[in-house]
C-alpha cells in the first residue's frame, strides 16, 4: 500500500516531537530541564476553568456552529477592539482549533497549487509544511543581516506567482518585533499588489520594555486582503483548549474558512469554546501577570547567557523565546541540541527547525528555577575551565568532552 504524495512530503512538527521526547525521558525518571517549550507553566485562568466546569455540568456538550459560537465571536470582536483598535462584527470572525487551524484555513482558502507564499526567516516551524499541504510553494525571505528582515529583503522574493505573505510579530523564535516602517511598507505593498497578508499575532500582547506591537490595520486603507490571527493559547496559557481565531474585513474569506471547518472538523469543541469565552470575559489582569513574569524570566535568562563567552543573543522584545547564536561552539544546531540533551539533560530547539542553523531557541516560559538550573548546566557544559563534574538530579555527571 502506498501513502499519498502529500503524506510523504509533510514532516513532523519538530517542537511537538521534542515535547513528546522530553515527556518520555521524564517518565523514565531523567531530570530533564525543558527550555524548548512553547507554553507557559502558569495554571489556567480561574475564569476559564469555572466556565469549563459550568459548561460540563450543563451536560449539553453538543456540536456548535462551524465557525464558532456567536458569544465567543462577540468576545473576540471586543478583544480585537482592545488590541488592534478596530471595530469588527461577528461576521468578520472565524473561531478555529487553535491559531494553527486558522492559518491552515487561510492557506486553503487563498492558495492554489503552484502559488508562492513568502515568509521571513527565522519562521515558525509549521509555515512551510502548511503551505506544502495546500499545494503551495514555500518561499523563504532571509535577512541580509542579523535576524531581522528588512522590507527590501522581503520584497526581493516577490514574483508574479506570489499569492500571500505571512508575518509573525513578535516573532517565534527570535522574539523580535517588526518595526513600524516595516509593517507600513508591507501593508501598503500587499494592498497595492493584491497580495494576501496573514499576520500571526499570537504573541502580540506579550511585549516587553514598553515596546510597541504595530497593528497592520493602522496602515491599511481597504484591508480586504488581511487576516489577523490570534487565540487563547499563549496569552492565557490555554494551549490545551485549542481555540484560536482569524479576523478579517473580508467576509468572503471568513465565510470560506468557516466552510472549510464545516467539512473537516465540523466545529470547535463546545466545551473548549466555553472555556475560551470564560478567559476572554474574565479578569484580564492574568495577561499582565504573565507578561511581567515573562519579562522577568527573559532578564534572568539574558543575565545568565551573558556569562557565556562566544555566544550572541539579540534581546527578545516579546514572546517566550530567545534565539541564541551558538555557531562558535557548533555550526550544527541539531548536534548542539543533542549534545545538551545527552550530556546535561537540557532541552532546547535547534535553529535549523526555524530555517537558521548555528542557533538554538531557548524558552523562558519555564519557571525561574528551571531557567536558572538549565543555564547552570549550559554554562558548565560550555565552559572549558569549569569543574570536572557537577550534580544533576542528585547524580554526579563527569565531563567526557
Ligand atoms: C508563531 C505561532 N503561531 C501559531 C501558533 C499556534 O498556536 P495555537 O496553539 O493556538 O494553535 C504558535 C504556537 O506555538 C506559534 O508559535
Amino acid at each position: 500500500m502506498k501513502l499519498s504524495n502529500t503524506a510523504n512530503i509533510i514532516g513532523d512538527s519538530p517542537t511537538l516531537k521534542l515535547n513528546a521526547k522530553v515527556a518520555a525521558l521524564r517518565k523514565e525518571g531523567k531530570p530533564i530541564v525543558h527550555l524548548g517549550g512553547g507554553e507557559p507553566e502558569f495554571p489556567a485562568p480561574i475564569a476559564a476553568v469555572e466556565a469549563l466546569v459550568k459548561k460540563a455540568q450543563s451536560r449539553k456538550i453538543k456540536y456548535s456552529p462551524a465557525s464558532g459560537t456567536p458569544e465567543l465571536k462577540k468576545a473576540v470582536t471586543k478583544f480585537t477592539k482592545d488590541v488592534y483598535g478596530i471595530d469588527v462584527e461577528n461576521k468578520n470572525v472565524v473561531i478555529s482549533v487553535g491559531a494553527k487551524q486558522a492559518i491552515y484555513d487561510f492557506l486553503l482558502c487563498t492558495v492554489n497549487p503552484g502559488d508562492e507564499v513568502i515568509y521571513p526567516v527565522p519562521y515558525w516551524v509549521s509555515y512551510p509544511e502548511m503551505i506544502k499541504l495546500v499545494g503551495g510553494v514555500p518561499v523563504e525571505a532571509r535577512p541580509s543581516k542579523g535576524l531581522q528582515i528588512t522590507l527590501e529583503d522581503l520584497l526581493k522574493r516577490v514574483t508574479q506567482r506570489t499569492k500571500a505573505i505571512m508575518i509573525n510579530t513578535p516573532n517565534n523564535p527570535s522574539g523580535l518585533i517588526y518595526s513600524e516602517s516595516f509593517i507600513k511598507g508591507i501593508v501598503e505593498f500587499c494592498e497595492q499588489k493584491n497580495i494576501w497578508l496573514l499576520t500571526d499575532d499570537i504573541y502580540n500582547r506579550l511585549v516587553f520594555d514598553n515596546g510597541n506591537y504595530v497593528s497592520p490595520f493602522k496602515y491599511a486603507k481597504n484591508p480586504q486582503n488581511i487576516l489577523a490571527v490570534n487565540g487563547v493559547s499563549k496569552v492565557y496559557g490555554l494551549t490545551g483548549l485549542r481555540i484560536g481565531w482569524g479576523v478579517s474585513y473580508n467576509t468572503e474569506l471568513i465565510a470560506a474558512m468557516g466552510r472549510m471547518q464545516a467539512q473537516t472538523t465540523s466545529c470547535n469543541s463546545s466545551l473548549c469554546e466555553a472555556g475560551a469565552l470564560g478567559a476572554l470575559e474574565g479578569d484580564q489582569g492574568v495577561i499582565e501577570e504573565l507578561r511581567k513574569n515573562l519579562e522577568h524570566n527573559r532578564n534572568v535568562l539574558l543575565g545568565e547567557l551573558s556569562k557565556i563567552k562566544d555566544i550572541e543573543v539579540f534581546t527578545p522584545q516579546g514572546t517566550f523565546y530567545s534565539f541564541v547564536n551558538i555557531s562558535k561552539y557548533n555550526k550544527s544546531s541539531m548536534a548542539f541540541a543533542e549534545f545538551l540533551l545527552d550530556k546535561v539533560l537540557l532541552s532546547v530547539v535547534p535553529g535549523a527547525n526555524f530555517g537558521v542553523d548555528g542557533y538554538v531557541r531557548i524558552s523562558y516560559c519555564a519557571s525561574e528555577e528551571n531557567i536558572r538550573e538549565g543555564l547552570r548546566r549550559l554554562i558548565w557544559a560550555l565552559d572549558k575551565n569549569a569543574t570536572e563534574s557537577i550534580e544533576i538530579g542528585g547524580k554526579l555527571v563527569k565531563k567526557d568532552w
